[in-house]
């Protein structure tokens, strides 16, 4: 289905700790069809408006000076209920309640570092894509 898929990125701490491959190769064991990848570092003001909806949690201002300390891969993938069954595939936010076998229990290195994001639903996923991406960076298969 053209529609179905999810926003994603590979965070700082994965790229640095070369495991992009290893993360992309579990993407597309699981399935996933990747339409659409750049790797980019974000400025402090981008970070700030990607995680907007969190600008008054604790945690912020260190999630933006770590989002942008180093690049970050970031992808948009196609498959059947994309946003859940990425959200499966990584497991929970905190790595320490991460099912095993899920990419964040496997390479994240704490909560914030927790080695991707996936957006959490199909309006957020639409957002988050375009905050990327634009129409001419997407292949459809
Ligand atoms: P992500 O799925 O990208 O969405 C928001 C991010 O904020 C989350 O992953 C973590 O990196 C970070 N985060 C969420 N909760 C906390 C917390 N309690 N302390 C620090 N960072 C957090």
């Amino acid at each position: 289905m053209l529609n179905d898929f999810t926003f994603a990125f590979i965070k700082p701490n994965a790229v640095k700790n070369s495991n992009i491959g290893p993360i992309l190769s579990m993407i597309n064991k699981a399935g996933f069809r990747i339409s659409a990848m750049k790797m980019i570092h974000l400025t402090i003001s981008q970070a700030e408006s990607f995680y907007a909806v969190h600008g008054e949690k604790p945690f912020f201002r260190d999630l933006v000076k770590f989002m942008s300390s180093g690049p970050v891969v970031a992808m948009i993938l196609c498959c059947d209920n994309a946003v859940e069954e990425f959200r499966k595939l990584i497991g929970e936010t905190d790595p320490a309640r991460a099912g095993e076998g899920t990419i964040r229990k496997l390479f994240a290195t704490s909560l914030q570092m927790n080695a991707v994001h996936g957006s959490d639903s199909n309006e957020n996923a639409i957002k988050e894509a375009a905050f990327f991406f634009s129409e001419f960076e997407r292949y459809y298969s």
